[in-house]
């Protein structure tokens, strides 16, 4: 299987996904900024997807594109089995209300958590949001609602980052308090960029993680979806986790030789 990165323009991405699947290809995983316009470029949607309203893995099949959306899973694989954090009875938080999170919100109710909340920065995102999947979280039986950014409510037992506060070097304002002693506080993205979080996460007696563990349960599922297997994950993870580990060290002292 030959697995590699293929650039869309911009303003490309459809011509693009369709010189690739014309040359033979069986499907392709899709990233920022690209999941909500992989997603109307499906015929045909899994739940999952079609409840994110964002697509992540396509297959090309004969009459069409089926889109399907592994974030969720994969987070949710690598909360409950890398991190060893059971979400089942939990107080949950996502912050954030963009593709990101819709993708993580199925997976994550289905995980059955005492709570599940979502703030956001434009409150009425999040509010939005819950409404979307108000009914599955009805037939799971998990109370879910919205919060401002500044007050989600206190005494959280895991802390999902799905805002793109990361990208520009911010921590998303949340009040002291918001996280349980030893709760954990994930960043869904990795690198330097993730530093401040990880550094505001520990500092609140958190255990802070980053969204590499989640990068690579995505890829094993997405792999399900095309190969009916799922690698397993552990050796990737240990390799690419040295690997970030090292430019993580990198930027820190760049940034400490810079100060
Ligand atoms: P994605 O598909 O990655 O989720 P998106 O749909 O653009 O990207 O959503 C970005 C999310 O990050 C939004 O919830 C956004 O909040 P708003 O809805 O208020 O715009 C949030 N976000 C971006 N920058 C942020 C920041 N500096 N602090 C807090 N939230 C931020």
């Amino acid at each position: 299987m030959d697995y590699t990165r293929l650039l869309a323009p911009l303003n490309e991405f459809v011509a693009t996904v369709r010189a690739f699947a014309d040359a033979g290809a069986r499907g392709c995983n899709v990233t920022v900024p690209f999941k909500g316009e992989a997603f109307a470029a499906c015929t045909r949607l899994s739940d999952r997807a079609r409840r994110a309203q964002a697509v992540n893995t396509m297959v090309f099949e004969a009459d069409g594109w089926f889109g399907d959306n592994t974030d969720g899973a994969g987070l949710v694989r690598d909360i409950e089995l890398n991190a060893g954090v059971p979400l089942k009875g939990r107080r949950v938080l996502v912050l954030g209300a963009g593709g990101a999170a819709a993708g993580a919100l199925d997976p994550l109710l289905a995980a059955r958590p005492a709570a599940l909340v979502v703030a956001n920065r434009t409150v009425a995102k999040a509010q939005a949001l819950v409404e979307r999947f108000a009914a599955s979280a009805a037939r799971l039986d998990v109370p879910l609602s919205s919060a401002p950014l500044e007050s989600p409510g206190a005494g959280f037992d895991v802390l999902v980052n799905a805002t793109a506060a990361s990208m520009q070097a911010e921590v998303p304002p949340l009040p002291p308090g918001t996280l349980k002693p030893g709760a954990l506080a994930l960043d869904m993205m990795y690198g330097p960029a993730t530093l401040p979080f990880l550094r505001w996460a520990r500092a609140q007696g958190a255990v802070a993680r980053d969204g590499l563990g989640m990068l690579v349960e995505q890829a094993s599922e997405a792999y399900f979806v095309w190969m009916g297997m799922r690698p397993s994950t552990f050796q990737v993870l240990t390799e690419l986790r040295r690997e970030v580990d090292a430019q993580v060290d990198a930027a820190a002292r760049a940034a400490g030789a810079g100060a």
